[in-house]
């Protein structure tokens, strides 16, 4: 694995800078998909500033229009053309508009060909390793006058030292690895995102200590797997030994991280969780299914033994703590008895809360091959019967809490005029009656009431 360092590319900001010589161009940007790319889509706005963009949120006032994508499921993709069919008539009025699309389904051979036969108003694309090249490519796209398409193409590095313009000035995402090793055969993000790498503990630990020093208060670790981390790097270290790294940093913060891999989630990990403050007492853990059978099929490398065990060890050692996960229904093959027995495991273990997706083909995959005969309709009323049994439990577990005073911290403006939201460390969201200068800080909040999976308060 090679690791690079970004440069100002000085040559690529004078050719963007000759192209609009009136006033410096605007760049809109917008992140589809899971953190780790919402964290690319602050370093992409980052590097476009470093050479003379301004940003801006608004489509029409737009120079450079980048659509930073997500190929998880079909859903996903879908939005996206959608999107960028959108901007076709933006293209008419402005033919100087320049249409980026990059990210995970610019990482996909057939949805490149896709952009240059069906989209030609698109003049840039790349895929997820391009952010450092990007002034780079835009120079390019200037200088030929013509569309800058890139082939699909991995290049097994990390990229340091990438400026940044972070969403929020309170809450931050630091990817501690990139990539994924473990092929889950339904799963795009291994094809599209390439092999694991992990960043070396000095960069995430300078990274860190500059986040604590700027003020930020909840930092969330990112990984396809941060319970692999350390495999590869030249000093041994796990990701137990990287939280207790950083938890030694000084400072009134807490850390939070995703996703955690059943599979090699240890009881070391368990055991540090508890043992540190800084860390949140609530843990990401999907399982994707509780049938064996289907485990197997998935490549999950776990059964639900095993994965009940740990949950188990998890509650016996963190007094408090809670769960959340991650379930697809639908998978190829998957029978009554196979959903009968996630129902049974949801309905065990009790998480806070469920991430439900119905199964989505991706081609290329291993499962993409798999009979699937299970009518659409079927998969549609197993999603419901899922809901309704994940709802029971979580209104209940939500009620329950009423009555309790909890730091959290406030996060937004309410929905209700006059609150605000503040986030239990559980993962929750509670709305009180306080001003917006309270966002970005810690509150006391007695909790009141439920409504549903929310919970209402006042400041105490
Ligand atoms: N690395 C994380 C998950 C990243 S993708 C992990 O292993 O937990 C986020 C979630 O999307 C997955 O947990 C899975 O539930 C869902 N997902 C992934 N591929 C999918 C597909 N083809 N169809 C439906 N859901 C999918
Ligand atoms: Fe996909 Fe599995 Fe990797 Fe998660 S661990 S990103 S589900 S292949
Ligand atoms: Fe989507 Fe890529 Fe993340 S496929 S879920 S944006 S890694």
């Amino acid at each position: 694995m090679e690791k690079l360092t970004y440069t100002h590319d000085a040559a690529a900001a004078a050719v963007i800078a000759s192209v609009y010589p009136d006033a410096p161009p605007m760049a809109y940007v917008h992140s589809f998909g899971c953190q780790q790319n919402v964290n690319d889509g602050e370093k992409i706005r980052g590097v476009l500033q470093d050479v003379g963009f301004g940003l801006t949120d608004t489509l029409e006032q737009a120079d450079l229009i980048l659509f930073n994508t997500c190929a998880v499921r079909e859903h996903a993709e879908q939005r996206v053309f959608g999107n960028v069919g959108a901007l076709k008539q933006l293209k008419e009025k402005n033919p100087k508009l320049v249409i980026g699309v990059c990210g995970c389904m610019a990482q996909q051979p057939h949805i490149v060909e896709k952009l240059r036969r069906s989209y030609p108003y698109v003049d840039l694309v790349f895929g997820v390793d391009g952010i450092d090249r990007l002034p780079a490519m835009l120079a390019e796209r200037f200088r030929r006058g013509k569309r800058y398409l890139e082939e699909p193409r991995a290049r097994n590095a990390v990229v340091e030292d990438l400026p940044i313009r972070r969403d929020s000035g309170f809450r931050a995402w630091l990817p501690i690895m990139y990539g994924c090793d473990n092929f889950c055969t339904y799963c795009i993000v291994p094809y599209v995102r390439g092999r694991e790498r992990s960043r070396e503990p000095a960069d995430i630990l300078a990274e860190f200590r500059g986040l604590v020093a700027a003020g930020y208060k909840e930092i969330t670790l990112l990984g396809q797997n941060v319970n692999s981390y350390g495999k590869g790097l030249a000093a041994p270290i796990d990701f137990a030994d990287l939280l207790n790294l950083l938890c030694a940093v000084p400072g009134d913060y807490q850390i939070r991280f995703m996703t955690s891999h059943p599979k090699d989630a240890s009881r070391k990990l368990i055991d540090t969780i508890a043992a540190q403050a800084h860390l949140c007492k609530h843990i990401h853990l999907p399982v994707q299914s509780g049938s064996d059978r289907l485990l197997k099929q998935m490549n999950r490398r776990y059964t639900a033994a095993q994965y009940r065990e740990l949950i188990d060890y998890a509650r016996a050692k963190i007094p408090g703590v809670t769960f959340s996960s991650d379930i697809i229904v639908g998978f190829p093959g998957e029978t009554e008895e196979d959903f009968q027995a996630t129902l049974d495991l949801v309905e065990s273990v009790g998480y806070m809360q469920l991430f439900t997706f119905i199964y989505s083909k991706r081609e290329g995959t291993p499962a993409a091959k798999m009979d699937d005969p299970t009518p659409r309709a079927e998969k549609t009323a197993r999603m419901e019967r899922l809901l309704a049994v994940q709802e029971k439990y979580s209104h209940a577990a939500v009620a329950a809490l009423v009555g309790q005073t909890v730091r959290v911290l406030v996060e937004a403006a309410g929905r209700t005029p006059g609150t605000v939201n503040g986030r239990l460390d559980n993962n929750l969201v509670v709305e009180f009656p306080a001003d917006e200068s309270l966002i970005g800080q810690w509150a006391q909040v007695k909790l009141t009431a439920a409504r549903a999976a929310m919970l209402v308060g006042t400041l105490a």
